[in-house]
């Protein structure tokens, strides 16, 4: 006992030498001209889910400078402290000062944004629909928590199925539908655009052209609006994009759909893409572009869509999240597949329980 508070004794007189020093040091090299509490964060943004994805997200979010402070929150405490250290660890080549973690979400507190990525995948056998009622249950957990903490943020779902959770996060949350945005078709539009540039020999970002829809199975390709340089390549193939095409350019689409599968098979998930698309999101968020994007947005009253459905048209993105919604001329055959796409997720929808 004796030698317990010995020990205990010694081991206090250590702490109260140390921050002595440290006190000392401190009123030597600083001349404080303010002594109120520290300046709260301005542009936090908060990541939900620290797997592959989430990371990826995370660290594109700091290699692009778009947060003065990241938090992020997970259920699995030693991969989360692991995570936040490891970033942590980096901080002399990056410009975010303040990187946070803890699985209780007042460590979100004051985002502007909250990026969610948590869920649980698909086993072996289990319906669709049994996941997404999985990870509905997952969600019901989170949502409340981020609105609690960052009742003004906007809310990026990337978890899939991610128009089906965006969603029930927009029920679940009692957010205004311009804050809750899944990142939809962002991702396939972007595939879309580096497999056909890649065939014409141009860089990305010099092909336009849009996957809208569902992101998945459903997604419809506007091949009426492909252009490059503002030369339409529907008026110089009227048949892209269709089964008489003899150039085949829906392969292209083919593969889009097909390209997930893919990368799972060949590296057992996919994260670096949507990571970097997420990223992109993110910053037209936080500087208040106005930029056009793909994204997963209430559409009910759209294309003659009756159903209450997220899904991705070209959405305006500024500082306070949806702006606006861009009236597509699409062709007759591209609003029956959105219509389509449309009914696919209300079949889904439509059985949820408790959101
Ligand atoms: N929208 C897209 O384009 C797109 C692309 C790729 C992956 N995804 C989806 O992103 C999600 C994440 O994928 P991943 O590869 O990172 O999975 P992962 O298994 O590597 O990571 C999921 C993380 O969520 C965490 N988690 C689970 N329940 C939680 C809870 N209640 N609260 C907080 N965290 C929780 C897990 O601990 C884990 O760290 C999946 O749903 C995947 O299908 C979407």
């Amino acid at each position: 006992m004796l030698i317990t508070w010995w020990y205990l004794y010694l081991a206090a007189r250590s702490i109260a030498k140390k921050s002595l020093k440290m006190a000392s040091i401190l009123h030597k090299l600083f001349h404080p001209l303010f002594s109120g509490p520290p300046e709260p964060p301005r542009n936090k943004v908060t990541v939900v889910g620290v797997g592959q994805v989430g990371m990826a997200c995370a660290v594109t979010i700091l290699l692009r400078d778009l947060a003065d402070e990241l938090a992020l929150v997970d259920v699995m405490e030693d991969k989360l402290k692991g995570e936040m250290m490891d970033l942590q660890h980096g901080s002399l080549f990056l410009k975010t000062p303040t990187i946070v973690a803890d699985k209780d979400y007042s460590v979100t507190a004051n985002s502007r944004i909250v990026v969610v990525t948590a869920g649980v995948r698909q086993q072996d056998g289990e319906s669709r629909l049994n996941l997404v009622q999985r990870n509905v249950n997952i969600f019901k957990h989170i949502v409340p928590q981020i609105v609690r903490y960052s009742p003004e943020c906007i809310i990026v779902v990337v978890s899939n199925p991610v128009d089906v959770l965006t969603y029930v996060t927009w029920k679940l949350s009692g957010l205004p539908k311009h804050r809750v945005i899944g990142s939809g078709t962002n991702l396939d539009s972007a595939r879309f655009r580096f497999l056909i540039a890649e065939k014409l020999g141009i860089h990305a970002s010099s092909f336009n052209g849009w996957i809208l829809g569902e992101h998945g199975d459903t997604s419809v390709p506007v091949w009426s609006g492909t252009n490059v340089a503002g030369v339409n390549l529907q008026t110089l193939n009227p048949n892209i994009g269709t089964d008489c095409d003899d150039e085949n350019w829906n392969e292209t689409h083919k593969m889009v759909v097909d390209s997930a599968y893919e990368v799972i098979r060949l590296k057992g998930y996919t994260n670096w893409a949507i990571g970097l698309s997420v990223g992109d999101l993110v910053e037209s968020l936080m500087k208040n572009m106005n930029r056009i994007h793909p994204v997963s947005t209430m559409v009910q009253g759209m294309y003659g869509i009756n159903e209450e459905v997220y899904l991705s048209l070209p959405c305006v993105l500024y500082g306070g999240g949806v702006a606006s919604v861009i009236n597509m001329t699409l062709t007759d055959d591209e609003v029956t597949q959105l219509q389509d796409s449309a009914r696919t997720l209300w079949d889904i929808q439509k059985d949820l329980r408790d959101i």
